[in-house]
């Protein structure tokens, strides 16, 4: 087996071909994929077409697979295996209202949010629904020596939803919401094993940053946001039936777009693999 790599944007999306995942993949092709992980971010393995039980194989190469946090949205004989489903969601003034709307990073309110997330096409619209990424680390990299200073040792606390979010979560029972984490984040990390500094940001999660008054924080945090979402930062995916595609929460945000004819099924498998506490860039 010899993995083919064509880059699919100058520094952080890898399209790989040449493996075949129903098939089991030995340590050295294991360590090829991880280390291109580490340095792309973003790998896309077009025609896999994956089956349940073949994705948590596939997500076990990059680490253990972690449980789905929405327990209503997960495959009944494959609990650790999500699913992103047309059918399950709300539509508002003819648009649907899709989860992940809105650049985030998976679960940035856990102490250790996944370290990467991991989706195959099974059904995809005949237009649109296309998922984008932005790499924070080139973002970061090219903020002005100034602001990089300014932002060096700031932390924000990431909660389930945040009062400012620009998009909406699902409603939880006082219960669930007593069980779910809230943790202060820095907003710049180290990656665990490339070394290289990020932005960690989610408008979605995040109250505020620590030590600001409250609106001179939310200020701070749409400027890095306008900053990282520039379009000279994306990648946006458009899906094929059978493609599979892992990224890196710690480089990447992501989106998922609402573009689509609501009447059209868009479905998708979904994995996450478990990661470690988020490390601080500067101590
Ligand atoms: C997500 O996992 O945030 C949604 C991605 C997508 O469905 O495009």
């Amino acid at each position: 087996m010899e993995l083919i790599l064509r880059p699919i944007t100058p520094n952080f999306g890898l399209e790989i071909t040449g493996i075949d995942f129903s098939k089991p993949v030995n340590a050295q092709v294991k360590k090829e994929l991880n280390d291109s992980f580490s340095q792309y971010a973003v790998l896309v393995f077009p025609n896999q077409g994956l089956e349940p039980a073949e994705l948590i194989q596939f997500g076990e190469i990059f680490g253990r697979v972690m449980e789905q946090q929405l327990k209503d949205f997960v495959l009944p004989d494959f609990p650790l295996v999500g699913y992103n489903s047309t059918k399950d969601l709300p539509s508002k003034n003819g648009k649907l209202q899709v989860r992940g709307e809105n650049y985030h990073t998976d679960h940035s309110n856990d102490l250790a949010p996944p370290r990467a997330t991991s989706l195959v096409a099974v059904q995809i619209p005949s237009y649109g629904g296309d998922t984008q990424f932005v790499d924070v680390r080139q973002a970061y990299d090219d903020l002005d020596v100034d602001l990089k200073n300014r932002i060096k040792n700031l932390r924000s606390l990431h909660v389930h939803g945040s009062s400012r979010s620009p998009r909406s979560f699902a409603k939880l029972s006082p219960e669930a919401a007593a069980l779910i984490p809230r943790t202060i984040q820095p907003l710049v990390i180290r990656h665990p094993d490339s070394g290289r500094p990020a932005l960690y940001l989610n408008t979605g999660r995040m109250e505020g940053i620590e030590g600001m008054a409250q609106d001179d924080g939310f200020q701070l945090i749409e400027q890095l946001y306008l900053h990282a979402t520039q379009a000279k930062y994306e990648y946006r995916h458009q899906w094929r039936v059978g493609d599979l595609v892992i990224w890196d929460n710690r480089s990447v945000m992501h989106q998922a777009n609402a573009d689509y004819d609501p009447s059209e099924y868009r479905y998708l498998y979904r994995i996450m693999i478990a990661g470690s506490p988020i490390e601080p860039a500067f101590i």
